[in-house]
């Protein structure tokens, strides 16, 4: 806990239409009534003061009308991505969509045809699998090694499993599950496989801004700036501001022929405005979190270090040691328990909601994933319950 930032303030996110406290039962299935919703990807903790104050703003200014002029969104964007990333992007390279999973729509129908096939590292989050199929396309699942509880990207198996129709590899980076952060090497050898093979290279760098200290994210364009012209970079203020509802999303696109077949895509949607309160969070907090987020990572730390500590402690669970992000990825395998044994246990008896492993694909049959970004009293109880109900 810092003095500045209070992340273990109680706040009651039910009856909020918080699709993590008040849609789980609707989603998921039968939860008892005290159940600890660990499974989608927001926090529960209050955003930065400037992400507040630019919405009482707005309040008090009262007119909420479309919105325009992008100069101090991509202003406060670009400052941010080279102070905390080195990255120097050009006002030109970008577009805005309505948050990352439209942007991943819209580069598969960008850049394939109904039937190609789009390379992704198993398991890996679901709707990458999930929008590539909505859209009638292949869904090339590469299964990760895990090596000693650490996930490693098989290139070899990826190359036997692509063909002339596969036409790009989506690459998730920090990687959700599992919370690797690729080294500069792991990156370098995904951009020249995409090189040998002509193949486009999506990165969705979405959660590069809550990595644990140890590690250190590359933009993967950084990696190899003469291979700029096939890589597509998602990237985007919700996950690191926890401002998800504002569903605001950053495309960089330096090729100027892959992005205009983005840009008619995006013109063929319909949706060519942005969300205006989304757009007006993003910039308070690229412009003005960076204090907040700086308190967030270390308390993020010590939930993940607390995590790790009494999952060590109940027999047959394993936390992967996650790098980044603050969905904890465990694997259930040696509890010697069928899935939907553990599913029941966690719903019944644990009273927890987390993401079932087999929906991230391939590797993911014997994992749930947890959120842990919740308040360590609430985490304390969630873990206290865990391992009541497999220690
Ligand atoms: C890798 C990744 N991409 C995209 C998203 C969601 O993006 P958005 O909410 O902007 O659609 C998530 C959410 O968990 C994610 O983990």
């Amino acid at each position: 806990m810092t003095k500045d930032f209070d992340f273990d303030e109680p706040i009651d996110r039910r009856g909020t239409h918080s699709s993590k406290w008040d849609a789980f039962s609707g989603r998921l299935g039968a939860y008892p009534e005290d159940t600890i919703p660990m499974w989608v990807a927001d926090m529960d903790f209050r955003a930065a003061p400037a992400v507040n104050e630019a919405l009482r703003w707005a309040a008090d200014h009262g007119v909420h009308g479309y919105f325009g002029d992008f100069g101090d969104f991509h202003r406060a964007f670009l400052d941010f991505m080279e102070r905390r990333h080195r990255w120097r992007g050009q006002e030109e390279w970008l577009i805005t969509t309505h948050g990352l999973v439209n942007a991943i729509g819209l580069c598969v129908q960008a850049f394939s045809e109904p039937g190609d096939g789009v390379a992704i590292f198993a398991p890996v989050y679901h709707m990458f699998a999930n929008t590539i199929r909505a859209n009638d396309r292949r869904a090339v699942e590469s299964p990760m090694k895990n090596v000693q509880g650490r996930y490693e990207m098989d290139l070899e198996d990826l190359s036997a499993r692509i063909d002339d129709r596969t036409k790009m590899v989506m690459l998730c980076s920090p990687q959700n599950p599992g919370g690797r952060v690729w080294t500069e090497e792991e990156l370098l050898a995904v951009i020249e496989f995409c090189e040998e093979r002509d193949l486009i290279l999506i990165s969705d760098e979405i959660h590069q801004d809550l990595v644990y200290p140890g590690a250190k994210h590359r933009v993967t364009m950084n990696v190899k700036p003469s291979a700029a012209d096939r890589i597509v970079t998602l990237l985007a203020p919700t996950k690191t501001f926890n401002i998800a509802g504002g569903l605001t999303g950053v495309v960089a696109i330096p090729n100027e022929e892959l992005r205009a077949r983005f840009e008619k895509r995006k013109a063929a949607s319909g949706a060519l405005a942005p969300n205006r309160l989304g757009l007006l969070v993003s910039t308070a907090a690229y412009a003005e979190g960076d204090a907040w987020l700086d308190a967030l990572v270390p308390y993020l730390q010590a939930s993940r270090d607390r995590l790790d500590a009494v999952v060590a402690e109940i027999p047959g669970l394993r936390s992967m040691h996650l790098e980044a992000t603050y969905l904890a990825w465990i694997d259930f395998s040696e509890t010697g328990l069928s899935f939907e044994e553990i599913d029941e246990r966690l719903r019944t008896h644990a009273r927890i909601a987390v993401n079932p492993g087999p929906s991230f694909g391939p590797g993911g049959e014997t994992f749930m994933r947890f959120n842990f970004a919740c308040r360590r009293a609430i985490l304390d109880t969630a873990l206290e319950r865990l391992a009541a109900t497999f220690g």
